[in-house]
């Protein structure tokens, strides 16, 4: 199972991969995740990363796609995979196109999740995600630790992250809509479009996906 998750910042993209990953027993492949842990090990990739991440801008296509043809060559993803804010652009989905032809493979759908703008910004407020970068993420409103300021899945300390300030919340917003957002007819006019309506609780949102992946047949690993 090979899906893509395409959606605003702050529409659900790294709680629902994580549930997608967990049961379909494939790998999370999160562009967002990776890029935070060069910055945080301090990396050349880090270095260069950091100025477009701090910032709410896209780290060059050229970049990413070197970064993800090093992961999609990794052993683990030969089961699927479900990647999470990658591809951003239509170069980037050119490019990965090209990657997976080269295993003989093509995604099985795209899922969008659709999100207010005002419901996103209300979430990305109450964001807490886990500072030792195992990509949990938290909602001091609609999804709480068990333990204030502790991850549940790995105990590590829960952070805000640095590019959750309004004024770059509200430039990476821009930056979806002029060059993400133009992906949602790339992939309608491929036919594997699933778009799923990203509100309610998380339970809901994870029920509405599985649902849609059921009706289209893609099979459960
Ligand atoms: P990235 O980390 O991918 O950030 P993003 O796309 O802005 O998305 P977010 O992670 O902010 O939101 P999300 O959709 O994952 O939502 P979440 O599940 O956390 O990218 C960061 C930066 O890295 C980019 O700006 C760019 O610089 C760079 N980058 C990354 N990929 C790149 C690429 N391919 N090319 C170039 N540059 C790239 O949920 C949000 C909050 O809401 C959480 O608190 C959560 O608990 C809560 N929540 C989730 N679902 C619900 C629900 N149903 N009800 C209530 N609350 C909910
Ligand atoms: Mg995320």
């Amino acid at each position: 199972m090979r899906l893509v998750l395409l959606g605003a910042p702050g529409s659900g993209k790294g709680t629902q991969g994580m549930r997608i990953a967990r049961t379909h027993a494939i790998p999370q492949v999160s562009t967002g995740d990776i890029l935070r842990a060069e910055i945080a090990a301090g990396t050349p990739l880090g270095a260069k990363a950091a100025q477009f991440v701090g910032k709410g801008l896209l780290v060059p296509d050229d970049v990413v796609l070197s970064m993800m043809k090093e992961r999609l060559k990794k052993p683990d993803v030969k089961v699927g995979f479900v990647l999470d804010g990658f591809p951003r652009s239509i170069p980037q989905a050119e490019g990965l196109t090209v990657l997976l032809a080269a295993f003989a493979a093509d995604l099985d759908a795209v899922i969008k999740l659709d999100v207010s703008k005002r419901v996103l910004l209300e979430r990305m407020t109450g964001r807490w995600v886990c500072g030792s970068n195992c990509g949990a993420v938290f909602n001091l409103r609609s999804n709480p630790p068990q333990k204030e300021g502790v991850c549940d899945r790995c105990g590590g300390r829960l952070v805000q992250r640095e590019d959750d300030t309004e004024e770059t919340v509200r430039k990476r917003l821009n930056v979806y809509e002029a060059s993400t957002a133009p992906l949602i007819d790339f992939y309608d006019s491929r036919g594997i479009l699933m778009i799923v309506d990203g509100e309610g609780t998380l339970d809901e949102v994870t029920a509405r996906i599985e649902r849609g992946l059921a009706e289209r047949g893609i099979a459960r690993n």
